[in-house]
């Protein structure tokens, strides 16, 4: 069969889905597929690419099926232990580049660091030392691999724990920040079948109105971050702006949003 056949005989998927499928299975670039659209795919390629578009077919994220993510320019490894990163997190990640700027040895707390992608994004990019916290052990592991992947492994260390609770009382960092799970207990449902049945449940729900790990995390942050430090969440939606936005207020810190690329808040920043 041609490469044309398999990409215009698909129904039901993207162009973007069957291209990426072809370009796995007969280890190809997109460029070279666009170039070779009436070369033959042998059977066994076929039977391939088959598999992987009825992976597709079912639900299965793309990021799964080819194990790579691109997040802030750079490719990260993902399998189904960790959240396939958003490009609405870049958000949170530039609003930490930006306080960071030119300053130097800061330390940085990544809290639920999933396939590592902010605390490595931070770590490439600034002089800081990272650390990078899950409570999962194998996001950690993911995580490890793409900081060596991206040559930060040595500015970085992995944690594994429930939130802060790994680090003593004296350990203060000079920026936390988390991307928490924060789907809505009663939203879990409406969520894609994609999302939903794929990916980890431990990075999604965050119960009641999607705030309990808010609730505990600005619990615990003001015991671990320096005078004058910054913590940064990413949040969900309006709702969890404001009441997110109120915990950080209560506990002593002065509060800004930032609004994601699509207009919706995106990232509450409380300064200490
Ligand atoms: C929404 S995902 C974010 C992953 C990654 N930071 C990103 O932005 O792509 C949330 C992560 O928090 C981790 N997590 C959930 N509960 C946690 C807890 N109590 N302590 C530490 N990590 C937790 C999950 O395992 C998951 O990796």
């Amino acid at each position: 069969m041609r490469i044309r056949q398999i990409i215009t005989s698909q129904k039901g998927l993207s162009g973007t889905d069957v291209i990426t499928a072809v370009c796995l299975a007969c280890n190809l670039t997109r460029e070279q597929v666009f170039c070779r659209m009436d070369s033959e795919i042998d059977e066994e390629r076929l039977r391939v690419v088959r598999g992987y578009l009825d992976e597709r077919l079912a639900g299965k994220p793309l990021a799964y099926i080819t194990g790579v993510r691109e997040f802030f320019s750079e490719s990260f490894s993902v399998n189904e232990a960790v959240l396939i990163p958003r490009p609405e997190t870049e958000v949170l990640v530039e609003v930490a580049l930006d306080l960071i700027g030119d300053r130097k040895g800061l330390t940085v707390l990544d809290v639920g660091c999933g396939s590592g992608a902010i605390g490595i994004i931070v770590a490439k990019h600034t002089d800081s030392r990272v650390f990078s916290v899950d409570i999962s052990e194998a996001a950690l592991a993911v995580a490890h691999t793409n900081a060596v992947s991206l040559g930060v492994h040595e500015k970085m260390r992995f944690v594994c724990g429930d939130l802060l609770g790994a680090f003593g009382d004296g350990t203060r960092f000079d920026m936390i920040v988390a991307n928490p799970p924060y789907v809505a207990a009663d939203e879990w449902d409406d969520l894609m079948v994609d999302v939903r049945e794929y990916e980890p449940r431990g990075a999604l729900d965050g119960g009641e109105g999607g705030l309990d790990i808010y609730r505990r995390l600005v619990g615990q942050v003001p015991g671990h971050l320096v005078r004058g430090g910054h913590v940064l969440l990413e949040i969900g939606s309006f709702r969890q702006a404001c009441d997110v936005g109120a915990m950080l207020e209560a506990a002593g810190f002065r509060v800004g949003v930032r609004k994601d690329y699509s207009g919706r808040e995106r990232v509450l920043a409380g300064h200490g």
